[in-house]
Order: C-alpha cells, then structure tokens, then sequence
C-alpha cells in the first residue's frame, strides 16, 4: 500500500523554480525524498497534477519526472502512477554512518558528536561487570536497575525529586518519544508542537495519528506563549511536545517566566507535556539555565538521552514519567522492542559513576568546533546570520535570499550533504528556506573544507535569481 502525496501538498512544499525549471524542482523535490520528507513507496501526483497545482507546463513537470526516474528515485508504471524509491545510499539514513575513511563526501546532515575520549575506558569497565549481568535473561523493559537509580539521583540533584520507579530507560530519546506517542495519543488528536522542531519528534507523533498545531515563531525563540496559551484553553491538546533547553536547531533557551505559563496552561486544559531535555547538558559556555521545566510541571513527560552529551551509538535514552504513567508505557513497550540492549545500559551506567571528565572533554571539543565554524563563516560566508550559539550542536545560521533548499541542492553538487531549513518546519515547510542548519559535530579541519564547499555552492546560487520567497522573523 502506498501513500498518495497530493498535487496540493508536493506544490506547497516546493519554491517557484528558477534557472533551467525543471532542473530546479527535480532537485527540490530530490532532497524532500532524501530527507524523508516524501517516504519510499510513496505515490507522487501525476504530471498533469502537478502541473495544474503549480501552474507549470505538463512539458516541465514532464521532464521533472524524467530526471527523476533517470537518478534512479522514481519508479512509473501505467495504472500504478510514480513510486518514490530511496537506495540506501542516497537517503539520509545512510549519511548517519560516513566514517572517516569515506571519502564520498562530507555529510553535516546530523548534529551528533562522535564517542568523547574516556567512552572506551567505561566499555572496558564495564565488561569486568558482565558477570552479573550473564546471570540473568538481560530483558529489562524499564531498564537497568542500577541506571534506573542514578538516572532518579541525577533528577533529584536538580531539585526534582524522583525515585528510580519513574524512570524507564529506552533506546534513545526517539525510542522515548515514539514510545509515549504509541502510548498517549491516539489517531485525530492534537499535539501542539513548536512550528521548528527536531523533524523526527514530529513524525513519530503523526505516526499515531496527531493532528499536530503549531506554535508561531516569535522574534525570541519558537514560543509563542501567548498563543500557546490561547490555542490550548480554546482547543483540547492530547499533547504537547516541547524542546525548552537548546532548542533543536535553534539553540534557544526558553525563558522561566514561559515555563512557568505554559505549564499552567497545559495543567488547566490537561494535556500532557512532553519535555525533550537531551540538549540541557550540551552547555557549551555554562549558562544559567531556567529550571528544568519539570520544576513548573511535576506530571511533565521528561524526555533525555545520552546522545548528545556521550555518544548516540549507545542508543541510551530515558524517560521520567509521573508515576500512574509508567506502566501504561512500560506494557506498551512491550509490543515493541522488551527493553534497552542490557550491555550499553552498564556502560551508561559506568559513565554515570563519574561524568564530569568524559563531559568536560566533550563540551571541550564542541566549544573549540562551534568557534571554528562561526569564524569560518564570518570569514567565506559573511552574508549569512550567524549567532554563535550557547548550547546546543549547530548553528541556525540566517540565509539573506531565503534560498535554503536551492543552496542545499548547490551544496550537494560540491560533496557536502546538509538539510534544508524547511525540513525543520511543520505547517509552513517554506518558512524554513530563511534558514540553514550547520551542525558543527566534526573535526576542525572536515569543517574547514565543508564551509569551503559550502562558500562554492552560494556563489553559484548567487548568479541565479533568487525569488522572492515568503519572509519569517529570524530567530535569533
Ligand atoms: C531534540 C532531539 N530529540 C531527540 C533526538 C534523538 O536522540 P537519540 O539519539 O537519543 O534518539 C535528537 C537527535 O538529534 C534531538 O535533537
């Protein structure tokens, strides 16, 4: 069974072309299939469709297809319409596991670090407490008992008291949010989310049926609290999905006086928060953050992950839940995937025992790339917004000719692979071409020759013409 993309939809994802048209919208079209944007097996309008729909020549959206089929991402057969197929190569699934050997090109398409030094070390520990952990099955649907406990420590630390019966330890902040999504929300009810966002959040509530209502972007970050406010007293939110601390890919913080109405807001309408908090540890110049937002909503769903601070090869995430809710997600779980792998939860655990150096080491080598990056641009892109970031894993750097999908396309052409700010936005994807996100997870010298890439590509684009695309507040 396929899903059927409208001639609607696939038009309001797209910008009007310029140069060779057909050439343009081929690659916009590409990169939504690249992306996951448009999925495998899904079923593009047909020619005529789209051409009604945009206002193009059959001739154009025509050749459109034909470039498409030629790069090997579109699959027509008569009676069956346009297939989307996505090799593995060409998605950006396979841009997670470039190793440093490739040299295929250089892939700034995820903001996620590799291992810190010290990371082996706690794999070596761990293995000298393997024994005990051979003894049993290894199925631990809440997690690790020992993790379970430090992870409740950890909370209680930061003024949230919390026994290790709330916690429940998944495969990454995904499997977290997935989890509560399969759980919690069920098909046509509405999850207010932030109009920016980490995409694949947003995908996973969807997935269960959300109906998903979008916060404005304001001028000081994606909350609108306001209108939050006033989208939640007037319309019931089984949900709302939230990234409060570093904001994924902002970076912005949001602000106490915001957690504190918006968790009111959300306790007198009952909709369930659900608090992302895996960017709160990646400080790079030791802010002083707002409480956790599970300070101001004590039946908030806390989501976090050793991703970002640690390694994403652990696929180690948790979730803190009020108590009545940990075993409707603990059964639920269990249809699923019966537990974090048991091993990487001893390795957390052995991290935990003491964090400070393996944290310290990595917000280090953050510190030092997020300078470079921000240097380099300052230096070969001076016409992008850049606003070095406190926190967080890249920069939402501001495009002057809201082209990003254009430049993106251009990029690729120069082996620098990077996802277009539209890729980020629910609702309004086409607000997002104001905006490119720059992660800067790599070494200083991959970055050195990506921003040198990436400095060809726009001076490329710069001799088309741009459109003049619809305009959004930058954010800062
Ligand atoms: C805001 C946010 N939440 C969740 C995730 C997923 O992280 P994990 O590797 O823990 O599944 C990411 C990863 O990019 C993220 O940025």
């Amino acid at each position: 069974m396929s899903v059927a993309i409208s001639a609607h939809r696939l038009a309001a994802a797209l910008v009007p072309p310029v140069g060779v048209a057909y050439r343009d919208l081929a690659d916009q079209i590409r990169l939504l299939i690249v992306d996951g944007r448009i999925t495998a097996g899904a079923r593009l309008p047909s020619e005529r469709e789209l051409a009604a729909a945009t206002g193009l020549s059959r001739t154009t959206t025509a050749r459109v297809y034909a470039e498409l089929r030629d790069a090997g991402l579109l699959l027509s057969r008569r009676g069956s319409g346009s297939i989307v197929c996505v090799p593995f190569a060409e998605s950006s699934a396979s841009s997670l596991i470039v190793t440093p050997e490739d040299d295929a090109g250089i892939a700034m398409t995820y903001a996620a670090p590799v291992a810190p030094a010290g990371l082996g070390r706690a794999f070596e520990n761990a293995i000298a407490r393997l024994p005990g952990l051979l003894s049993t099955t290894g199925y631990l649907p809440d997690g690790l008992p020992v993790l379970r406990e430090m992870l409740a420590a950890r909370y209680e630390e930061r003024g949230l008291p919390t026994s290790p019966d709330q916690i429940i330890v998944t495969s990454g902040a995904l499997g977290a949010l997935s989890l509560i999504a399969r759980t919690f929300v069920e098909q046509g009810d509405r999850v207010l989310v932030e109009a920016v966002s980490y995409p694949h959040a947003h995908e996973a509530f969807t997935t269960s049926g959300a109906r998903l209502s979008t916060l404005p972007v304001v001028q000081h970050g994606p909350w609108d609290v306001e209108t939050a406010v006033d989208m939640l007293a007037s319309s019931r939110h089984r949900a709302a999905y939230l990234i409060p601390d570093f904001h994924n890919p902002t970076s912005a913080v949001m602000p106490e006086a915001a957690r504190e109405a918006l968790a009111r807001a959300m306790r007198r309408a009952g909709t369930l928060a659900v608090i992302d908090e895996s960017q709160r540890d990646v400080n790079l110049d030791g802010v002083e953050l707002p409480p956790s937002f599970g300070t101001f909503d004590r039946d908030a769903m806390l989501v976090d992950s050793a991703s970002k601070t640690f390694w994403g090869g652990l696929r180690v995430g948790w979730i803190r839940a009020p108590r009545d809710l940990v075993m409707p997600l603990v059964q639920a779980r269990m249809t699923h995937d019966l537990g974090t792998a048991a091993f990487e939860q001893l390795v957390f655990a052995e991290v935990l025992q003491d964090p400070e150096p393996v944290l310290t080491s990595a917000l280090n080598g953050f510190r030092t790339q997020r300078d470079h990056l921000v240097d380099l641009l300052a230096t070969h892109l001076p016409d992008l917004a850049v606003s070095p970031p406190a926190g967080g894993l890249s920069i939402w750097a501001g495009l002057p000719d809201h082209n990003s999908t254009r430049l993106v396309a251009a990029a690729r052409e120069h082996g620098l692979l990077l996802t277009p700010g539209p890729r980020f936005f629910s609702g309004a994807p086409v607000a997002g071409e104001a905006h490119l996100r720059l992660p800067y997870t790599q070494a200083p010298a991959v970055l050195e020759d990506a921003v040198h890439r990436l400095a060809k590509a726009y001076e490329g684009r710069r001799a088309d013409d741009a459109p003049d695309g619809p305009r959004l507040d930058l954010i800062a």
